[in-house]
């Protein structure tokens, strides 16, 4: 039984894998309608989301599926004491595999552990979210129609962002990778993932708090939003909140082959006035999610 924890957990190859079934999906939607008949997922989420559950629910139900599961922490158990790993024991006798996030990192790991069937992490605190991973490299993908010989700007909350730090992760894996990690002096990329993902793969990167320095050599810019929920200090995130707002003024020495991504939601990092322009793939990035989380769901459950 395998589950999905951090993006680490899935090799080159399964990951290259997943993208041609999530791409062939795309084209053949019909082809995978009863691929999981008579199976169920168990959506945990201890923590708000809207792309995630529910693309995770719409990938479950499109491949003839069945949901269970809890929005919020309050509607369960867990409210009255009951521990993640008492609680992952139970669900895994309701269901056939899980989508847990938490707010607490390393707590899907600590459910795998007790699970008894996969688990797949929605997101743990600021520290991993393989799923939006997956479905950002299923969109360079698509945008781009490869992975490799690519400058790409990381934009915003580079310290607490854990789709960034998983996205580095991912794409440090492949050829002629450059990062730009474009931050406040207070939201740098921590130092592990300099030290043991960067360094370690030799990765050339440069880092600045500048969006427009490095804009003209980018071919994916990946912004971030300062996340309220990480700070300690109302203050600081007052601050930093609006740090940097991607307009159209900014993008004027921007690539024509650019490609704009955001896991979303967004506040204000990226104006709307960005929206209609052909670079802005974030809501295209949206929808991929849902394929490639079919694609994850049939790899788990072991479906042909
Ligand atoms: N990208 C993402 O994780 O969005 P949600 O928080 O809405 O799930």
């Amino acid at each position: 039984m395998k589950h999905v924890i951090d993006i680490k957990d899935l090799s080159t190859e399964e990951i290259d894998e997943l993208i041609k079934v999530a791409k062939d999906i795309i084209n053949n939607k019909e082809k995978y309608a009863h691929k999981c008949d008579g199976k169920q997922l168990a959506t945990l989420f201890f923590e708000p989301s809207t792309r995630t559950r529910l693309s995770f629910e719409s990938a479950m139900l499109a491949l003839g599926g069945e949901v269970i599961g809890f929005s919020e922490a309050s509607s369960s158990s867990v409210s009255k004491g009951e521990s993640v790993a008492d609680t992952i024991r139970v669900v895994g006798a309701y269901s056939d595999i899980i989508a847990m996030r938490h707010p607490k990192e390393g707590a899907p790991l600590v459910a795998s552990l007790k699970s008894v069937v996969p688990i797949i992490n929605a997101g743990d605190g600021g520290h991993n979210h393989p799923t939006q991973t997956l479905t950002d490299l299923l969109t360079i993908h698509c945008e781009k129609n490869r992975l490799d010989n690519l400058t790409i700007g990381l934009c915003g909350d580079l310290k607490f962002g854990r789709t960034v730090h998983s996205l580095i992760t991912a794409m440090s894996r492949y050829k002629n990778i450059r990062f730009v990690l474009i931050s406040p002096k207070e939201l740098v990329i921590p130092e592990y993932i300099k030290r043991n993902i960067l360094d370690k793969n030799n990765i050339e990167y440069c880092e600045t708090n500048d969006i427009e320095e490095y804009m003209d050599q980018l071919d994916v810019l990946y912004m971030t939003r300062v996340q309220k929920e990480r700070f300690f200090n109302e203050d600081d995130y007052v601050r930093l909140k609006d740090y940097y707002i991607l307009n159209k003024e900014k993008l004027e020495k921007a690539k024509e082959d650019l490609v704009i991504l955001h896991p979303l939601p967004r506040v204000n990092e990226i104006s709307t006035d960005v929206d209609d322009d052909k670079r802005a793939c974030y809501f295209k990035q949206v929808e991929y999610g849902k394929y490639i989380r079919m694609a994850l769901i049939m790899k788990l459950l072991e479906v042909e």
